[in-house]
């Protein structure tokens, strides 16, 4: 059997793991999966259609029934572009509400491995390397502390041209770490075997060098 590689990069928000993980992707010509993306797609969807973030139900008929595409950078939502939408600030936090839902994270798992395709993926989440891939040929947890994430996560804002404020921010983001880490389902935590990266002063480019020397010397 052909077995198609993984790279499985988790850890908490603004950490920096969506840029790793896409230049990681780019370089070794893997495709990515963003699973936040589809987190933040189910919530956006639901709010648009009137659908309470905890009616878990409804959210799951949302979660199963989305209709998605990803054009290179792009996202469509039924056909409409997305991509600055889905990365506003209320619709992290209510993602992340929602992904506290048992019922919502299953729904995801069909589409999650649908992406794992040759010549492999690169899978950036919470809990690529515990849940969805635990086969993964290379697992990282990346991690970055609070002010840092809090740091970036301002000047990524302000670039979108959306509001922000760092008192805010600091609090949503130990708001959302305590949802991620605490949640009975997928919580946030290394997987087993799972190389560990503080990022919190470490350049991308750094990040990214690790990353794909680790993979080098994963036996094939
Ligand atoms: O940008 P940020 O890291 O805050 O968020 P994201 O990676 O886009 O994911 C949005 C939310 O979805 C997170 O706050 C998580 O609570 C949730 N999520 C999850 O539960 N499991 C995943 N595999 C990915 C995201």
């Amino acid at each position: 059997m052909n077995r198609i590689p993984v790279i499985t990069i988790d850890g908490p928000t603004a950490s920096g793991k969506g840029t790793v993980a896409s230049r990681v992707a780019q370089t070794l010509g893997f495709a990515l999966l963003d699973s936040g993306a589809l987190y933040r797609l189910t919530a956006l969807a639901a709010t648009e259609s009137g659908v309470d973030l905890g009616d878990e139900p409804g959210l799951v008929g949302i979660a199963a029934g989305l209709d998605i595409r990803f054009e290179g950078e792009r996202i469509l939502l039924s056909g409409r572009e997305v991509s600055d939408a889905i990365r506003a600030e209320a619709v992290g936090v209510a993602a992340s509400r929602i992904a506290i839902l048992p019922g919502v994270r299953s729904a995801l798992v069909d589409l999650q491995h649908g992406f794992r395709r040759a010549p492999g993926l690169v899978a950036d989440g919470r809990d690529m390397g515990t849940v969805i891939f635990p086969d993964a040929d290379l697992k990282v947890f990346l991690t970055a502390s609070v002010e840092a994430r809090a740091d970036r996560r301002y000047k990524q804002l302000i670039g979108k041209g959306f509001p922000a404020n760092m008192r805010a921010l600091l609090q949503d983001l130990r708001d959302r770490d305590a949802r991620d880490t605490e949640r009975a389902v997928a919580p946030l935590k290394p997987a087993e075997g799972a190389h560990l990266l503080d990022t919190s002063d470490m350049t991308i480019e750094q990040a990214v060098e690790k990353v794909l020397g680790w993979y080098q010397s994963v036996p094939q």
